[in-house]
């Protein structure tokens, strides 16, 4: 059986909370079901997140917050935003905002949106991580993709198994699905997915109907559409081999005369981790911009898919 479920106290938060700082992975309770948290700001960690998870795509991640005052200097936050989470939060209500943090590490956690999505979880031991942490943690269910999100311990450890560092055993989540998410970006209120906050309630809240998305944000029906990614402005060549002119080129493995490598040592991790940062540099330098093929496993199906939507912007 799994040794690293462990009790609730307070030794096992900090030690947990240690974990989070040092880049670790940690299962958490929340009210809703488990998830699988990180430091938000450490791109490796978060990398290590979507690998544990088997993702073939970067999907948006929640950042779990403990104070509100949090929010300001992370997300664009008017009245409307402020009134829900003072009336809903603590609780299984998740918001999609644009977002102002601009920190580069931030941006595979964000899945390369201009917005972040961001709950307060209603859990005690959620909030004293979080709080002892002394960052945001972002965390999906903890539950490998396309299986059904864990609401105990061993839910976790039967997924996850030995993919993560400590799980923080906090019993039989109470609500048992996963929070309601609703996008805040725009004049409308939009419901990306229903879940423990009834539409009706935020309906009544707001004095206003909230429309519905036709999307499901596991399965965005069609890429682009629903997450509206931002894609390198500078045309973008991808599975090149070597360079052509000036281009600004990404390497992956053992290439030489590259600007940078995604990772010398050809770690899909690393190379997920530093994917979205690297994109940014060479859209600022200015010229065309190609990147080495990757392999088309692991984390390398999630880079694929995000540089391929990148590339593919340039055709339409
Ligand atoms: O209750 C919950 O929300 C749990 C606990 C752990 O907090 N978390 C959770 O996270 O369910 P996850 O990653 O399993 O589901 C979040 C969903 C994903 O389908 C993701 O694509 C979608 O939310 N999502 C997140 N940010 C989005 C965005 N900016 N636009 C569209 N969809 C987004
Ligand atoms: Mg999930």
């Amino acid at each position: 059986m799994m040794t690293n479920i462990f009790d609730i106290n307070d030794e096992n938060i900090l030690k947990a909370a240690d974990v989070i700082k040092n880049g670790g992975l940690v299962a958490f309770p929340t009210e809703t079901v488990y998830g699988l948290g990180a430091n938000v700001y450490n791109s490796q960690a978060v990398a290590n997140i979507y690998a544990a998870k088997g993702r073939p795509s970067f999907n948006p991640l929640i950042s779990h917050i403990a104070e509100i005052d949090f929010l300001k200097t992370y997300a664009f936050v008017d009245e409307r935003v402020l009134a829900l989470a003072e009336h809903f939060w603590p609780g299984p209500l998740t918001f999609v905002l644009n977002r102002i943090d601009d920190n580069p590490a931030l941006d595979l956690a964000c899945a390369g949106l201009r917005t972040v999505t961001v709950r307060m979880p209603n859990h005690s031991v959620a909030l004293e991580l979080i709080r002892k942490s002394g960052v945001p943690i972002v965390a999906p269910s903890a539950n490998k993709s396309q299986t059904i999100s864990p609401t105990t311990a061993q839910h976790v450890a039967e997924s996850l198994g030995d993919k993560v560092d400590m799980i923080l055993d906090g019993g039989s989540c109470k609500v048992g699905v996963e929070s309601t998410i609703i996008d805040l970006t725009g004049q409308n209120v939009v419901l990306l997915r229903a879940g423990g906050i009834a539409l009706e309630d935020l309906e009544a809240f707001l004095g206003q109907k909230i429309l519905i998305s036709h999307g499901n944000p596991d399965l965005p029906s069609s890429p682009g559409q629903l997450l509206k990614h931002y894609a390198p402005t500078h045309d973008f060549r991808i599975n090149a081999t070597k360079r052509e002119g000036d281009e600004f080129f990404i390497g992956f493995g053992d290439v030489q005369d590259c600007d940078l490598n995604l990772s010398q040592s050809g770690d899909l991790c690393e190379a997920a981790s530093h994917l979205f940062a690297f994109m940014r540099i060479a859209d600022e330098d200015g010229r065309k911009i190609a990147m080495s093929p990757i392999p088309n496993k692991g984390l390398g199906l999630a880079i694929n898919d995000r540089i391929r939507r990148a590339a593919y912007k340039k055709l339409v």
